[in-house]
């Protein structure tokens, strides 16, 4: 199951990343915001990032205007490991040496067709564990 949530920057964004999922078959959590009526993103974010760091979301999707604010409040929550990038190089490489967890995105910043290919990226890459392995763990006792 994926996570997926946004504010009223992202909404537009996350409607349509949803209808792409659910059409792949892909189960979606959806914590909402429901509509373009302005709301906090720190809120927001924090239902993904506690739905991902007790796992019950394999991965979370968070959007807001540029994903900046969700990403910062995602990487707050302890186990969560939140980017927001629209370089496609740097997507795969955070699954492969960062063990990603959490992509954002920008409603108002990034384009559907790039929005949807770097999710594709995201989430079809493993990590590579080896010495990434022990890294990734340093990172997740930085509090
Ligand atoms: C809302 O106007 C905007 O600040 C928010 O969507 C996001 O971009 C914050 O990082």
């Amino acid at each position: 199951m994926i996570a997926i949530a946004c504010d009223h920057g992202g909404y537009q964004l996350k409607e349509e990343i949803k209808k792409y999922l659910e059409g792949k078959g892909i189960e979606v959590k959806d914590f909402g915001t429901d509509s373009t009526a302005s709301v906090d993103y720190p809120v927001y974010a924090k239902k993904v990032a506690e739905c991902v760091a007790t796992k019950q979301a394999e991965k979370g999707i968070l959007c807001c205007g540029t994903g900046l604010g969700m990403m910062l409040c995602a990487n707050k929550t302890e186990g969560v490991r939140a980017i927001c990038t629209n370089d496609s190089y740097s997507v795969k490489f955070s699954r492969l040496h960062n063990n990603a967890n959490v992509i954002c995105f920008g409603g108002r910043t990034m384009g559907i067709e790039a929005v949807l290919y770097n999710l594709e990226i995201f989430l079809n890459t493993e990590f590579e564990g080896g010495r990434h392995q022990k890294r990734v763990e340093l990172y997740d006792k930085i509090l």
